[in-house]
């Protein structure tokens, strides 16, 4: 059967469907309701945007419980020795994070206040791994006396730091490594070459080890990051070899980098081929830690706006504006990342525009060339797959306040981040 009947059929018989490659892009279970309009999590979007305001992060909670699962799943079906960290800093928000605690998940906090909330939502202070390039006496103090479980250390001030913090002579610890490995990702996104601020040169590794033990610490294993949205699996092999190479460590830990569909022609790699690539040359009787931040959550969340001017410039384009913008999601101005949009109430694409925010920044560009069915003032609009880097990189340019995020399970939906007031904007005032 063609994907088009198969759709139809699904349709007919009242099923979850989305057209074409959207369901990869939008939340596990998102479908067009019986008023022709998006659902998510069970929940209405046009109501959603009514109830709690545009723009909204709006999350299907069940998403990422599957995701979650899903790739518990594809390192359980290989081996014994593994551990999922949830990378915080995708979407550092304790409702999320407490999802992850309960999974069962390990939780990766890159400074004291993703340590804060990991601890708030309930993470077990030894299923925590603080990483940092430059983490400061004081994050490393906390970390400690919190009892994390393991410190990633990337460079030999960092060990000197540690020698200073009282208690942390057997604190087990990581080596982050910086393996000389380039990814096929954003050259800001990619971590893994020589010439990065992150980790430790192998040429310096031996010196490292030794440092470690001098300062009594617990060296438990290595640790790389090689980037971001990684679509070529290799580099896991490469990344394995590296590591192994280098001595026998009871724990490796080769990150995230596990690439998620942000539009209807992505085709990311499965979560079990990621498992697979990073088990297949590791050494029998180590543990492996994968640590996926975008993953678990890019594709649970959407941004849902409203429309508000739509300007024809004739025989130039047609601006569609929104009420947010580059201030809840800086990722297309940062890394020239591409994202769809969708009107909730009319998928369709026969106006092509350009979709932008509100900001005073002719940057402020969302969509460059975005396809929308007859868009007016007043629509709600949905762009897909905002889950991730998104909230966790939200800012309040123009002095707009910082949108809510809502989870939907069920056709329930619940506020687990407030949005911001005007109030909250002079909060910290000091006179
Ligand atoms: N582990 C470490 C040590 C990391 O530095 C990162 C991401 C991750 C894990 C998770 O990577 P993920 O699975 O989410 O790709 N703001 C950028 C992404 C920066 C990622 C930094 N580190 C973006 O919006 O694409």
């Amino acid at each position: 059967m063609a994907t088009g009947d198969a759709e139809r059929a699904l349709a007919q018989a009242g099923e979850a469907y989305l057209p074409g490659g959207l369901a990869r892009v939008y939340p596990q279970g998102t479908r067009i309701n019986s008023g022709g309009r998006v659902e998510i999590g069970g929940c209405d979007t046009v109501e959603l945007a009514r109830e709690f305001g545009t723009p909204a992060y709006v999350y299907a909670e069940d998403d990422m419980r599957a995701r979650a699962r899903a790739t518990v799943e594809a390192f359980a079906a290989r081996t014994e020795r593994f551990e999922v960290v949830y990378a915080s800093k995708a979407f550092p928000c304790t409702a999320a994070m407490r999802i992850f605690a309960e999974e069962g998940l390990s939780c990766d906090v890159a400074s004291g206040g993703e340590l804060h909330l990991a601890l708030r939502a309930g993470f077990a202070p030894e299923r925590i791994y603080m990483h940092g390039n430059n983490k400061s006496e004081p994050e490393l103090e906390y970390a400690v006396t919190s009892g994390v479980g393991h410190i990633v250390v990337d460079s030999f001030d960092e060990i000197e730091r540690l020698e200073r913090v009282g208690g942390a002579s057997a604190q087990p610890v990581l080596l982050r490594v910086t393996p000389g490995i380039d990814t096929d990702t954003h050259l800001k996104i990619q971590t893994g070459q020589l010439d990065s601020k992150f980790g430790i040169p192998l040429a310096h590794l031996e010196r490292a080890v030794e440092r470690c033990a001098t300062a009594g610490l617990q060296l438990r294993g290595l640790h790389a990051h090689i980037g971001s949205q990684v679509n070529d699996l290799s580099v896991y092999e490469a990344l394995t070899d590296v590591l192994r190479d280098i001595g026998d460590f009871p724990l490796l830990n080769l990150g995230g980098g596990f690439a998620i569909a942000y539009t209807r022609e992505d085709r990311p790699p499965p979560v079990a081929e990621y498992a697979e690539a990073m088990l297949r040359r590791v050494p029998d009787g180590v543990t492996v830690l994968c640590e996926p931040g975008r993953s678990l959550v890019g594709n649970a969340g959407v941004t849902l706006y409203t429309v508000g001017t739509v300007k024809e410039i004739p025989g130039v384009r047609t601006y569609v504006s929104v009420d947010g913008g580059m201030s809840d999601n800086i990722r297309p101005m940062l890394y020239g990342a591409t994202y769809e949009a969708d009107l909730v109430e009319r998928l369709g694409d026969s106006v092509p525009c350009r979709l932008v925010g509100m900001h005073c920044e002719s940057g402020d560009v969302l969509v460059p060339e975005a396809a929308l069915e007859n868009p007016r003032p007043g629509d709600v609009l949905a762009v897909g797959a905002t889950g991730a880097y998104g909230h966790a990189m939200a800012n309040n340019y123009n002095a707009v306040c910082r949108p809510p995020v809502i989870f939907c399970r069920g056709g329930e939906a619940r506020v687990v981040v407030r949005r911001e007031t005007y109030d909250d904007l002079t909060r910290r005032d000091a006179e």
